[in-house]
């Protein structure tokens, strides 16, 4: 049976269905991961860190994404900030994976950044570019970020 003809058994509204599965709804813009996006300018905020927020930075190789901006506590226990746009193709995918010492990871296409944002890999057909990264300051509980 060719496809035309399975789709007339199922009739009218199976065969949509079956057609267009995503219409409105599968977009990439729809995902939490992976939207093209300008890098984050005028980076200057605060975190507390007793805040249910900053929950996942009570722990070594914790992170959260907050404006943009991956903040990190290491696994030394230090606060490091990098931009979450990675420096490859602007997508907003950038976390921070704590194996192997930690680094900055996008899963678009696998750019690995270090701490520092220095490239660690090369794409192909595209030349490394640094991750942007930020200082961070603590006082008391409070984390600032900032450029
Ligand atoms: S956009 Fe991050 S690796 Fe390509």
């Amino acid at each position: 049976m060719e496809r035309k003809d399975f789709l007339r058994t199922l009739g009218a509204g199976a065969a949509f269905a079956i057609t267009f599965p995503c219409l409105g709804g599968c977009s990439k813009d729809d995902e939490n991961d992976g939207n093209i996006v300008d890098p984050p300018t005028n980076v200057d905020f605060t975190i507390d860190l007793s805040a249910s927020e900053a929950a996942k930075l009570s722990d070594n190789g914790g992170f959260i994404r907050k404006n943009l901006v991956v903040i990190v506590r290491n696994l030394e226990g230090n606060f490091v900030a990098a931009s979450q746009v990675c420096s490859h193709e602007q997508y907003d995918a950038v976390v921070f994976d704590s194996r192997n010492g930690g680094t900055f990871f996008c899963d678009v296409h696998g750019s690995r950044f270090g701490q520092d944002g220095t490239p660690l890999n090369t794409i192909p057909n595209s030349t490394p570019r640094a991750l942007k990264v930020y200082n961070t300051e603590l006082n008391g509980n409070l984390l600032r970020v900032f450029e």
